[in-house]
């Protein structure tokens, strides 16, 4: 059984036009997301900023209400709907489930020194009430992601990019976690120390047993940390397959161009892959395309397919491996 079940996932943004409901428009962020992550396993999200990563994240773990859609939890042998849990299952929830945020800066209360900042989660759970305890395991916390406890009474300011990441990460581990939803987590860090903290996360991975819903606009990051990869374009997943696969045999156009654009030392790998340029700039999501949403900069479209008035379904190509393009 998949730890975590993700069916038909819906989030639109009202963009206040008027009040008249016909001049409402809406950003369709998330438009129709299904895919499965099992234990232990790390599922990469890709795609172009814009595309709805990051509403992705929130919404799974409801700190964004979908419009539709069903998640499903399976953790200690109970199988928990996450849209339908009561307050119980809520708290177990957000025990199993947890996030680390694309921006350390602004997610990281600047008021609070870091010793309450990751022992609140274990407060507000209930999972360590006596602060002597608290403080314990927030010591240990710290040492396992490379601070110390001279930084117990320190404020977010005082840190590097770099290291405040690596509280937020303590953070997400306070609760001991199943899943962490992992939304840029380098991104906002110096280039410098970006391969240090992508490898802290893999051995927390594999001393922790978690899973990682690993969300990245960078391919060759997210190759490097992921079991399997999905390909996310405007609000929909378009490709998903284990990440060798993707990269061993691209099917979706999109996908196609954004290998395309890796930069590769193997010469014999860049020699089979030639740079593809796309065409144009990415549709407003307010007003996406009709039909395949990638029609518009496809270098594969066909007058004879119906890319431009049928949205193509996901469909299993390979073993395992799923492409939404009428192509297939
Ligand atoms: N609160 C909001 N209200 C209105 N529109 C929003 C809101 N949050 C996100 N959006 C819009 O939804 C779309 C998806 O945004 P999201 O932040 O999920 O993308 P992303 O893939 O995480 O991008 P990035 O790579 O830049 O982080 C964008 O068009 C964005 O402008
Ligand atoms: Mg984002």
């Amino acid at each position: 059984m998949a730890l975590l079940e993700v069916s038909d996932l819906r989030k639109y943004f009202v963009v206040e036009k008027g009040i008249v409901r016909k001049n409402r428009n809406y950003v369709k962020a998330v438009d129709g997301v299904s895919f499965t992550l099992d234990k232990n396993q790390t599922l990469g999200i890709v795609g172009e900023s814009g595309c709805g990563k990051t509403t992705l994240g929130k919404t799974v773990l409801r700190l964004l209400e979908p419009d539709s859609g069903v998640i499903t939890l399976n953790v200690n042998g109970r199988s928990i709907n996450v849209l339908d849990a009561d307050e119980e299952e809520m708290r177990l929830v957000r025990k199993k489930m947890q996030m680390v945020f694309q921006d350390p800066q602004s997610s990281l209360n600047p008021r609070m020194p870091v010793k309450s900042i990751i022992g609140e989660p274990l407060k507000i759970l209930k999972i360590a009430e006596d602060p002597e305890e608290r403080e314990g395991i927030v010591l240990n916390l710290l040492t396992d992601v490379g601070l110390g406890k001279e930084h117990m009474e320190r404020y977010p300011h005082e840190f590097s990019s770099g290291q405040r990441q690596r509280i937020g990460i303590a953070r997400a581990l306070a609760v001991g976690p199943d899943l962490i939803i992992l939304d840029e987590p380098t991104s906002s860090v110096d280039v410098s120390v970006q391969a240090q903290v992508l490898n802290l996360l893999k051995r927390l991975q594999e001393t922790w047993n978690m899973a990682y819903l690993f969300i990245s606009h960078d391919l060759g990051v997210v190759y490097h940390m992921s079991d399997r990869i999905a390909v996310m374009y405007l609000g929909k997943i378009v490709e998903v397959a284990d990440a060798d696969r993707i990269f061993d045999n691209p099917l979706h156009p999109y996908t196609r161009a954004l290998l395309s654009a890796l930069p590769f030392p193997d010469p014999e790998f860049r020699g089979k892959k030639k740079r593809i340029l796309l065409e144009g700039t990415v549709p407003d999501p307010i007003n996406p395309p009709p039909g395949c949403r990638f029609h518009t900069r496809c270098f594969e479209r066909k007058a004879n397919r119906p890319c431009k008035r049928e949205e193509p379904g996901m469909r299993e190509v390979e073993k395992k491996h799923l492409v939404a393009c009428h192509n297939y």
